[in-house]
């Protein structure tokens, strides 16, 4: 007998995108709709909780509408909903979580709370099977760390920051350099038109560590800005830029390699925001060309940043797992994807 299709709606408002979408088997996008705020934020250099919040009450009805009418369905297939239960903006978060609940409920459909990383990860495999062992490196706005997977479902961080993410300290970067936010996208095209030409340190903490730091990078940026500007000194943004976007790529890269082959992966993945970045998927791509037997995967630029697909094919391979959450579940600002 043919194994049936697997339909789940997925539902992402854990920042400042509005998200659904319709994902057939954990593997075809159906339907993908993104409602981005950024517009709103920019104004204010960052996330406004509150706005983000209201923006969500105000877009998720017509986001789910408009996804399932690209997807021609309707919730009646799905199999399931799956939605972002952490962690995120506790009042976005309970948007997504409460909508899902709300459907779940009024159309008798199994529900599925997701761990945004994890939701990060498998946007992989819209593109492409996953095998295991594999390591990932999840770089966000809110998280840089390498997370090793043995199977599906099963997540082991060995490695984070202690401090600043990597798409916050491009984020700062950017604002000292008056670019707006979002400003990983504007440093990344400057860095494109400049040369590696400030020395900024290189901040791999102890021998052997997996962990990550930022913020002295980006206090060293600041610095030099300031530093330039006291002296009456022009600074060549297009080369502070390449030189800081050095610094972060060669530190990723070079724990994601050495990470890689002491687990002795199979895989490694790129995901997260920041993995949108022209310099680090270079950099990687470069890296694990010349390792035989570790395959590199990078999903497109549009699954990198926030999404439902992503959430969705997640959500699959825990429905397959038999996984459910019930009608009292909560948002989880601070889920641990150890544990979820
Ligand atoms: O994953 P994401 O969409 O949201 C979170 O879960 O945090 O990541 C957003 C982050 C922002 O900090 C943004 O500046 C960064 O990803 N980002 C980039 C690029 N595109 C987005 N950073 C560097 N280079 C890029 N091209
Ligand atoms: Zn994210």
């Amino acid at each position: 007998m043919m194994k049936k299709d697997i339909f789940i709606f997925g539902i992402e408002t854990s920042c400042d995108e509005t998200a659904a979408a319709v994902i057939k088997n954990g593997t075809d996008i159906i339907a993908n709709v993104v409602s981005s705020q950024i517009e709103s934020h920019k104004r204010f250099g960052g996330v406004v909780p509150e706005i983000a919040s209201r923006h969500h009450v105000e877009q998720i009805i017509a986001v789910f509408e408009e996804t399932l009418e690209r997807a021609g369905l309707t919730f009646q297939d799905m199999d399931a909903i799956a939605v972002t239960k952490g962690p995120g903006l506790v009042g976005a978060l309970l948007v997504g979580v409460n909508a899902a609940k709300a459907i779940a409920f009024a159309h008798d459909l199994p529900l599925i709370g997701v761990h945004h990383i994890a939701g990060h990860i498998y946007a992989n495999r819209l593109v492409q099977e996953m095998s295991f062992p594999l390591m990932s490196l999840v770089v966000s706005g809110g998280h840089t760390e390498l997370v090793y997977m043995k199977e599906h479902g099963s997540f082991e961080v060995i490695g984070e920051t202690r401090d600043d993410a990597a798409g916050e300290a491009y984020d700062k970067v950017a604002r000292t350099l008056s670019l707006p936010y979002p400003g990983g996208p504007h440093i990344d095209r400057l860095a494109a038109e400049g040369q590696d030409t400030y020395s900024l340190p290189r901040i791999r903490l102890e021998e052997g560590s997996y962990d990550f730091s930022f913020s002295g990078l980006k206090s060293a940026v600041i610095n030099t800005v300031h530093n330039a500007e006291q002296r009456g000194e022009e600074i060549n943004p297009e080369n502070l830029a390449a030189s800081f976007q050095a610094s972060v790529v060669d530190v990723l890269t070079e724990k994601t390699v050495r990470a890689a082959k002491e687990y002795d992966v199979k895989q490694v993945l790129l995901a997260g925001g920041v993995a949108a970045n022209k310099g680090l998927r270079a950099s990687l791509e470069n890296a694990f060309g010349e390792i035989e037997n570790i395959d590199i995967m990078i999903p497109p630029i549009s699954l990198c940043t926030d999404n439902a697909a992503m959430i969705a094919a997640a959500g699959t391979i825990l429905f397959e797992q038999g996984k459910r959450d019930g009608l009292d579940m909560n948002g989880h600002p601070g889920l641990d994807i150890e544990e979820f």
